[in-house]
This record gives C-alpha cells, sequence and structure tokens, in this order.
C-alpha cells in the first residue's frame, strides 16, 4: 500500500506470519526501469513469497519492468488495474484500465513472454457506470485468453470522478457475490477477494470457495490479524505465539538496520497497532511513537515500551 507498507512493514508481518503472501505497494514499470532500483526493490529473503505490484500500461515497458523484479527473486509479478489516484489515471494504469481489457491483455501478455515467474492482475469489480456482470466477466476472459490464471479482485466498483482514493475504498458499495460468481462462472481461474475484509473469521469462509483473500488496511493496522493465516491456509501455527515474541523478533533487524543508518521510526511506525483493543494499546503506541523519532533512538526504545504495556496489562488483571 503506497506511502504505507514497504520492506520493513513486511519484515515485520513476516515474523507473524510465515505462509501469508505479502505484496509491494505499487511501483511503476518506469521507476523501475529508470530509478534506484536498489531503493525501490530491495528486500531481505525472509520476507518470501513477495510479490512486486507494477503499475503501467506500456507492454514493453511492463515487459521489461517484470525481467528486471524477476531478477530481483521477486516469486511473482503483479499489475495494478485497481488504483483511482488522478495522478495514477493521468498517468493511464490503475483502475483506468478496467475499461481497456485487451490492452490489459497485451501488458499481460508481453509481461508473461518475459519472465518464468506468475504474472497477475489486481483490478476492481468495474469503474464507474460499467456493468458489473458483463464487464468484469469481459475483462477477466480478455486477460485470461493471454494465460494469466489468477486475479486479486478488489470487490468495489473504483469512481474515477469526484472521489478522492480514500473515498474509492470506502463508498463504492462491496459486492462480494460478484466475485463468487466470477469464479464459479470460470472454476479454472483462481480468483482472489479483496476489500473490507476486517479479521480472519470474515475471511475464513470465503475460502471454500474462492482461492485467497487479499488482507489491505485491517492486516496494517491491526498486525496482529496475521497470527491467525497460518493456521487457516497452511495447517500451521504462526511463528509468534505472543505479540511479546513479534516485538523481540523485530530486535536483531532493527540493529542491523540501525546501524546501518536508518532512523528507528521507519521500522517502528509498522509495529504501533500491535497491540490494537489490547490492555496498555494506547500507551504502546504513544510510547514509540514519541520516543522512536528522537536522536539516537534504538531497540531500546521497544523494549521499555513492552514493560510499560506489560505492566499495564498485568495491573489491568489484577484490578479485574
Ligand atoms: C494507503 C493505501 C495505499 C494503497 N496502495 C495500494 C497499492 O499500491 N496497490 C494496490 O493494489 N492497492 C493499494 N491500496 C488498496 C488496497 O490494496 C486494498 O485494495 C483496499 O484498501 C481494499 O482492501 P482492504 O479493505 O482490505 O484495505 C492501497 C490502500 C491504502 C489504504
Amino acid at each position: 500500500m503506497m506511502d504505507w507498507t514497504d520492506r520493513h512493514c513486511r519484515f515485520f508481518h513476516r515474523q507473524i506470519s510465515h505462509h501469508a503472501q505479502l505484496y509491494t505497494e505499487m511501483v511503476t514499470a518506469n521507476a523501475v526501469r529508470f530509478g534506484d532500483r536498489k531503493k525501490l526493490l530491495d528486500y531481505d529473503a525472509v520476507e518470501h513469497p513477495l510479490v512486486l505490484q507494477l503499475g503501467g500500461s506500456d507492454p514493453a515497458a511492463l515487459a521489461e519492468a517484470s525481467k528486471i523484479g524477476e531478477d530481483f527473486g521477486y516469486a511473482e509479478i503483479n499489475l495494478n488495474v485497481g488504483c483511482p489516484s488522478d495522478r495514477v489515471q493521468g498517468g493511464h494504469f490503475g483502475a483506468c484500465l478496467m475499461a481497456e481489457p485487451k490492452l490489459v491483455a497485451d501488458c499481460i501478455a508481453a509481461m508473461s513472454k518475459a519472465v518464468k515467474i506468475p504474472v497477475t492482475v489486481k483490478c476492481r469489480i468495474g469503474i464507474d457506470d460499467q456493468d458489473e456482470e458483463q464487464a468484469l466477466q469481459n475483462f477477466v476472459e480478455t486477460v485470461a485468453q493471454t494465460g494469466c490464471t489468477s486475479f486479486i479482485v478488489h470487490a468495489r466498483k473504483a469512481w474515477l470522478q469526484g472521489l478522492s482514493p480514500k473515498e474509492n475504498r470506502e463508498i463504492p458499495p462491496l459486492n462480494y457475490d460478484r466475485v463468487h460468481r466470477l469464479k464459479k462462472s470460470m472454476p479454472h481461474l483462481k480468483i482472489h477477494l479483496n476489500g473490507g475484509l476486517e479479521t480472519m473469521a470474515q475471511a475464513t469462509p470465503h475460502l471454500e470457495n474462492l482461492d485467497g483473500v487479499m488482507l489491505g488496511r485491517s492486516a496494517y493496522h491491526m498486525p496482529w490479524i496475521l497470527n491467525d493465516v497460518d493456521s487457516a491456509i497452511a495447517n500451521t501455527v504462526s511463528p509468534c505465539l505472543t505479540r511479546r515474541d513479534a516485538v523481540l523478533a523485530m530486535i536483531p533487524y532493527i540493529d542491523k538496520q540501525i546501524a546501518s543508518g536508518l532512523f528507528l521510526h521507519r521500522i517502528t511506525r509498522h509495529m504501533l497497532g500491535l497491540y490494537h483493543a489490547q490492555p496498555g494499546g494506547r500507551m504502546w503506541r504513544q510510547s514509540i511513537s514519541t520516543e522512536s523519532c528522537k536522536t539516537g533512538a534504538d531497540s531500546n526504545v521497544i523494549l521499555r515500551a513492552l514493560e510499560v504495556v506489560e505492566a499495564q496489562a498485568a495491573k489491568q488483571a489484577e484490578a479485574a
């Protein structure tokens, strides 16, 4: 998620779930081709399985960027056909491509030809006044003809005029049934559901008929929900039994990153929601957000915050 997630966030999430597929935020094909590749694409091997999400609509540029992604070791390349922002529309990519299935098919064909790893699509159920039944069916059928077998569908339309990207994640109504019907009509395709899923309890029933679920904002704001993922999808337990385990697992990584010059808050900003709705959760958030920005802040900040949160939890348990 652009401006929210990054490699440090993914490293943290990976401590909580070994099996969740993790995605980069959207990176434009031209940024990959012409930008600072190490900065844009580098990651820690533990983040795998890891997908690089690209934005663009020029088949040759996307093919080149996909190959670069493959050479960096990404497990899969995903094309963004869901972002509604003005900037992205201006660049002629993201959700506006829902109206151009043939162009998307050309992009996916070029990308698939350039790499051996899977190339997948993340899309909406439609845009603007498109018919959600006909247009989505036509879009997926057209793109699938290239050999693309996997689609992540954000189960709401994007309204490209008049709504901000934030509103476009909240106002157009969710239509999970439409995604289920898509799967039913093309059972040979892998269809993943995205949009508005806030807990694994909400998400797992969809797995009975669909091939996957994608969690966005909930995983960011309440990362501990990832603790239920491994049991739900891989029949194994999470690598961390407790939130404390997840914090402690971050210490060596934090120490290494700080030694190489990173500021602590660049990592801890992703950990603020770990104690969401838990005793001491507010103190955890407060303590980390104020202390992490101070000069010389290091992993002791989170160890101290852990002491505070645990003392608070003990106090509440005693009082109960
Ligand atoms: C700040 C922010 C940035 C996002 N950036 C991306 C992005 O780079 N690529 C993408 O496919 N979706 C992006 N999204 C959309 C989410 O991936 C997801 O489709 C959407 O939030 C609905 O799912 P959710 O209800 O689980 O959050 C972003 C969402 C937010 C809140």
